[in-house]
């Protein structure tokens, strides 16, 4: 049988992050790289000193693994607030929601033993992704990369997750999860969009000589309609809420989903996911005015690593990078890709830092990096025998800098069962000092390992 989570609230690191001093009643916790930083480690311990926790963007191509005693629980639309009984998790207006991936994750979770009622609510302006997204995700992907004869694709998960945005902004073709709730007005509104759907994607996959099935108006209504009786009860506005919420000082946790470094606006574009995954997207994406988020929490991974296409300077493609990989398990949580693995990044988390208005950097991965007996981290990219001044906004730039590295002695020793920064290793102690110089922002909280009282507290 399942140990509830539940007791997991009365473990060692509650009292750590007693010691955890925040500025404000609001904070928000943001990756500042490309994603899989092990943000959801955090929030979960984190949600403890907190009301209620937000998801502001993305969809179901994020993926927050969190480790509560021996249970690995893998989230990826349900805020990670939800293994904490006492919070209340917000879906912002601001996410993709993908009806059929949130419902099998609740149920996953619930059989699990993870109480969801009213604890979990849902934007009723968040956007739905519909099946047709998906099939426009691939069919697009596929399109663009026979007409570049086999170039950089962007990888995306496939979720539908840009397709969604796209018909957000292109308005009349979107759904809202607060259309579920009028069934009548849906079924006829969908008639017509998966016509213009069955046209733009039919005209699409013939012309690239892809199969393509045309999607029946009717058949998604009932699954709408089924969504609606599931989910009906989840959806509300979420707006409001906040706003009373804030009010009445509760305190709000932000969970950041992908990362800084993949927001639509200020990432690797083109090689990026299609929300603003920085702090920028937290007052868009959940109806909360900028200035009110005191603590910005940038989790910095002291590797780097990154799923699908673009740009990654300090990528590793010879045996330091395998065993980087291998020991930190970097295989996708939400696709079981490999990841590309390579050195820490400064200069890229210094950019990302600035852009969030990051105040406190949560370092994870340093047990990865004790078995290996040099690091090194990039402090400065050469781009034409020119050090370049900036995180350049070019992804064709990017990619053909040459990383300026500063090497650094290994850790010479496991910090997996170290329960203070004091206790950690020297060479440790002087890695996060140079991570925390060259960024400008502390470091406040270390992981040595995944589970939850393996967070040390500065
Ligand atoms: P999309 O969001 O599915 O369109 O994917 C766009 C790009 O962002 C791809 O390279 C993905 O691998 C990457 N990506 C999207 N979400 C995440 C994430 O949560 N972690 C890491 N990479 C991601």
């Amino acid at each position: 049988m399942a140990t509830s989570p539940t007791a997991a609230t009365a473990d060692p690191a509650a009292s750590n992050l007693d010691r955890l001093t925040l500025r404000g009643s609001h904070a928000a916790i943001i990756g500042m790289q490309w994603g899989d930083e092990g943000k959801g480690q955090i929030t979960d311990v984190l949600t403890q000193k907190f009301d209620l926790v937000v998801r502001y963007n993305g969809g179901a191509n994020a993926g927050h693994t969190v480790l509560i005693g021996e249970q690995k629980f893998a989230l990826h639309l349900v805020p990670s607030g939800i293994l904490n009984p006492k919070a209340i998790n917000v879906v912002g207006n601001g996410v993709v929601i993908d009806p059929e991936a949130i419902l099998s994750e609740i149920q996953g979770l619930r059989e699990r033993g993870v109480v969801i009622g009213p604890n979990l609510l849902i934007s009723d302006r968040a956007h739905v992704v519909l099946p047709y997204h998906k099939v426009q995700d691939r069919l697009l992907e596929q399109a663009l990369n026979q007409g570049r004869g086999g170039g950089e694709m962007i990888g995306t998960t496939g979720r539908g997750i840009g397709p969604c945005y796209a018909d957000k902004a292109l308005r009349g073709t979107a759904v809202r999860m607060g259309e579920l709730l009028d069934l009548p007005a849906l079924r006829d509104k969908l008639r017509h969009i998966v016509d213009v759907k069955n046209h733009m994607l039919g005209a699409l996959a013939s012309g690239y000589g892809q199969a393509f099935e045309p999607f029946d108006a009717e058949a998604i209504y009932q699954q709408c309609a089924a969504w609606s009786q599931q989910l009906g009860a989840h959806i509300r506005d979420t707006t409001d809420l906040l706003h009373n919420a804030m009010e009445s000082g509760k305190r709000i946790l932000f969970e950041g989903a992908n990362a800084c470094l993949l927001d639509v606006d200020h990432g690797t574009y083109p090689f990026v996911t299609s929300s603003n995954c920085s702090s920028l997207g937290i007052y868009a994406g959940s109806a909360v005015p900028g200035g009110r988020v005191g603590d910005i929490i940038g989790v910095v991974k002291m590797y780097t690593s990154r799923v699908g296409g673009g740009p990654m300077p300090t990528e590793l493609h010879d045996a330091t990078g395998e065993q980087i990989r291998q020991t930190g398990h970097e295989f996708g949580t939400t696709t079981g890709r490999p990841r590309r693995c390579g050195w820490l990044d400064l200069v890229a988390v210094r950019y990302a830092a600035r852009l969030s208005g990051c105040t406190g950097i949560a370092a994870t991965g340093l047990s990865v990096l004790a078995g290996l007996p040099e690091l090194k981290i990039c402090v400065g990219y050469r781009y034409k025998g020119r050090d370049l001044p900036s995180f350049p906004a070019d992804a064709n730039v990017l990619k053909q800098v040459e990383p300026v590295y500063e090497a650094l002695p290994g850790f010479g020793r496991p910090v997996a069962e170290c329960t203070s920064f004091g206790e950690l290793p020297g060479p440790a102690q002087t890695y996060i000092k140079r991570v925390e110089a060259f960024v400008g922002v502390p470091v406040i909280l270390a992981c040595v390992g995944r589970r939850r009282d393996q967070i040390l507290v500065r």
